[in-house]
């Protein structure tokens, strides 16, 4: 990946800067659940202002789809920010009253733009439609700052139509996440692991086939071990299944083996008979019933993988093992974290779900190598594919 231009190399004094953050953080009734999105934003804002310039936030919450959903309004993210930064957020419904705040804005003045996503056209497929966004924003500002990693794998009119039109920056946040992802990349330390839980095994695929060309050991974990489950023959009950997928995972299982990378997948499972916070089962994997749901892996799978992940020099961990939400299911991703505190080398945590679960069970970011804000983008990166909030700001 092409490095991406450094903060130093433009003059901020006295200038209106845009800056692109991912403000896309949980929330649940309207209560913020983790921040850790908003914190990783404040060096950069930090520096803006005392480089002396004014500074408009364009970021999005969730996928509102060019609608105004007052659910996903980013005003309590602009409260949260206020009081995290000291000092005043002013906060813009829409990109008309962003320019009447940013026409008079002074050195160290902050405005968050309303969730940009409320705009069809940032998302749109069309690139003309995201163009006309994209220079309608520019007129907000003299300068861009790219910081929002998150959502740098998106080709969208705020990451990177409007970063191509002003002159342009990365923040510290996308420096500091590219550089780490890149050492990943291109030189790890060895043996080499990944640890894979969430949901879909679609949304993996790419980065699974990838990585296999690169690491010694891949552990799966999450919803997703059901299709590989299912793919070597063992009935999976009411656990979840992409049946869709079932031709890509044996495929990935052959290549696996002919390469030489070990394919870690549980040996026991905590089952339930519905998706809720009630007592678990645990069973091994040729013992999943009809009814069984299975929402953690067991406790010797966990501490298979705690194993097999403190043999290894680098660790990149994307994707909860179980739905940590609920106290009976989340013992698998509490051994995987604490197994990778004790890596003797560089052990990434990739996503936001990962980040919010690691935070969640007790953990501090301090306690692993380095917390990645990017879930997708993360997965991009590794993957090898070209990201355009990144490509934009080379
Ligand atoms: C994320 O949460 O991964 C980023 O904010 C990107 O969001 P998206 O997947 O909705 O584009």
């Amino acid at each position: 990946m092409a490095s991406v231009k450094e903060l130093s190399s433009l003059d901020f004094a006295g200038k209106r800067v845009i800056l692109r953050a991912d403000l896309n953080v949980p929330l649940k009734d309207g209560e913020i659940t983790d921040d850790g999105r908003i914190r990783a934003s404040l060096p950069t804002i930090d520096y803006l202002v005392s480089a002396g310039a004014s500074i408009l936030i364009v970021a999005h919450l969730g996928r509102p789809k060019g609608e105004r959903k007052s659910e996903l309004s980013l005003k309590p993210v602009a409260s949260r920010l206020q009081k995290l930064l000291g000092r005043d957020v002013a906060f813009a419904e829409t990109i008309d009253q962003a320019m009447k705040f940013t026409e008079r804005a002074q050195p160290g003045e902050i405005t968050c733009l309303e969730n940009i996503r409320f705009e069809s056209a940032e998302t749109s497929k069309d690139e003309n439609e995201r163009l006309v966004l994209a220079k309608k924003l520019a007129q907000l500002g003299e300068l861009y700052v790219g910081d929002g990693f998150g959502a740098v794998h998106r080709k969208h009119a705020s990451v990177f139509e409007l970063a191509s039109i002003l002159p342009h920056a990365a923040g510290y946040l996308v420096a500091k996440e590219s550089e780490v992802l890149e050492k990943l990349a291109t030189n790890p330390l060895r043996p080499y692991g990944v640890v894979l839980g969430g949901a879909k095994v679609s949304d993996k695929i790419g980065v699974i086939n990838n990585l296999l060309e690169r690491v010694e050991m891949i552990a799966i974990g999450g919803g997703m071990v059901f299709t590989f489950l299912a793919a070597k023959g063992y009935a999976i009950g009411k656990s979840l299944f992409e049946s869709d997928q079932l031709d890509v995972v044996k495929s990935i299982l052959l290549r696996a083996k002919e390469k030489g990378v070990e394919i870690l997948l549980p040996i026991d499972i905590k089952v339930a008979g519905e998706f809720k916070d009630v007592s678990a089962r645990i069973v091994g994997i040729e013992g999943i019933g009809e009814n069984d749901l299975g929402l953690d892996i067991g406790p010797q799978s966990a501490d298979d993988f705690a194993k097999a992940i403190k043999k290894c020099r680098t660790i990149f961990w994307n994707g909860p093992m179980g739905v940590f939400e609920f106290s009976n299911f989340r013992e698998g991703t509490r051994v995987v974290a604490e197994a990778l505190r004790h890596v003797d080398g560089l052990a990434v945590v990739g996503g936001g779900d990962s980040a919010a679960a690691i935070r969640a069970l007790g953990f501090a970011d301090s306690d692993f190598g380095y917390v990645s804000t990017g879930g997708g983008a993360s997965l991009e990166y590794l993957e090898g594919k070209e990201l355009p909030g990144l490509v934009a700001l080379s």
